[in-house]
């Protein structure tokens, strides 16, 4: 491969994330229409070989970790032979392996996954009440998100080593009353439970009065447990971590509405039908799916296709990606938070 990361900032953008698909066996209120969205043709979406090749060229352009994304990643039939194909890079210099899922199916996949070499679950739920649950996601399954997350530490307690996160998007009126039911999940259990500021996106009927913004999040822990502190982030980290002192788990906050984190976030982001964005607002696009396909002979991409990719980059260097709290347009933009994510 030609260097086309490293010739520019690699050390920056060594996180990879790939939507696998855009559908999802869930209907969550604040992100999908009950009928459900409409799918891109199925020749538009990258095929198992087009993920690997893609997988094994960021690694080898200073990628070290990778996110396995959706709508729900775990509905797609290789998503196994995936993990194990792209666990594999690990000899290549990839250091960690993520999946974002709502955990409907995970459990039943974990010990492959595990051992295909994932090294980190963020598992979505939004309340701790089976029948919030279904009135939610518009769906069955809080057993078997549970269940999931069980197992994810059963696991870690026989060595496993999988980084649990799990993801409530807090919706005034919904669901904030179980804020304090998850921070007090932190008390004895080695989780991350990260409050998601909720977000407007294509039809999700969002309005701001619903959203519950972290200061207020914060408040609302503080006034049961006034000891929660801030923990160092990491220089990437896209979400504030806090924690109650003597708790074992850890509590985060990811705060795209009132707190602009754009300045450390280091992703790199593939759309399940294969355009390469560097942020999650922003326009600048290139189809790696049409560079993959287009005649190189015989070679999968080419010099031109390589100089596509290293012009992202730079746009990005120069802020032309669009910035969040500034850039405007980005919430009216009918586009649907699963080819985002
Ligand atoms: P890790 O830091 O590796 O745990 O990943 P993550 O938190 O980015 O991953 P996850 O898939 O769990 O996403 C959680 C939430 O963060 C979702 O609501 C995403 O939409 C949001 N998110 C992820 N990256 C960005 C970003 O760069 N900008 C904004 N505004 N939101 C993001
Ligand atoms: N606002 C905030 N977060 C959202 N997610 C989905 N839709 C929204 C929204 N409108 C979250 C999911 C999942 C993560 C990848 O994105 O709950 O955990
Ligand atoms: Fe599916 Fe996740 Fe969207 Fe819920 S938030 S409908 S689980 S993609």
């Amino acid at each position: 491969f030609s260097s086309f990361l490293t010739d520019t900032h690699a050390r920056e953008h060594d996180y990879l994330r790939i939507s696998l698909t855009e559908r999802c066996n869930l209907r969550c209120l604040y992100c999908m229409p009950e009928e459900g969205i409409t799918l891109s043709p199925p020749a538009t979406q990258l095929t198992t070989p087009e993920i690997i090749y893609l997988c094994q060229l960021f690694v080898s352009e200073g990628v070290n970790k990778i996110r396995l994304t959706g709508g729900e990643p775990t509905v797609r039939k290789d998503i196994l032979e995936l993990m194990r194909r792209i666990g594999g890079l690990r000899s290549a210099g990839l250091k960690e392996l993520a999946l974002t899922t709502n955990g409907i199916s995970l459990w039943r996949k974990l010990d492959a996954m595990v051992e295909a070499g994932l090294t980190g679950v963020n598992i979505s739920l939004d309340t701790l009440d089976p029948f919030q649950f279904q009135l939610l996601t518009r769906r069955q399954g809080f057993d078997a998100v549970v269940k999931s997350i069980n197992r994810v530490q059963e696991m870690n307690r026989l060595g496993a080593g999988v980084k649990l996160k799990i993801n409530c998007v807090v919706m005034r009126g919904l669901n904030d009353h179980q804020i304090l039911p998850f921070v007090d999940m932190t008390r004895e259990q080695d989780v991350e439970v990260r409050f998601i500021e909720y977000m407007p996106f294509g039809g999700n009927k969002w309005s701001e009065n619903k959203m519950l913004p972290y200061d207020e999040m914060l408040e609302r822990i503080r006034e049961k447990y006034p000891g929660v502190a801030r923990l160092r982030d990491k220089r990437n980290d896209t979400s504030k971590t806090w924690q109650v002192p003597g708790f074992v788990g850890r509590v985060g906050f990811i705060t795209s509405m009132t707190h602009n984190f754009c300045g450390t976030c280091n992703r790199l982001r593939i759309t399940s039908d294969g355009n390469l964005k560097v942020c999650l607002h922003g326009e600048t696009e290139v189809s790696l799916r049409d560079l993959l396909r287009k005649d190189h002979g015989g070679e999968p991409m080419d010099d031109e296709a390589f100089d596509a990719v290293r012009q992202i980059e730079l746009d990005r260097r120069k802020g032309l990606s669009g910035s969040f709290n500034g850039g405007e347009g980005w919430m009216s933009k009918e586009r649907h938070l699963l080819e985002t994510i």
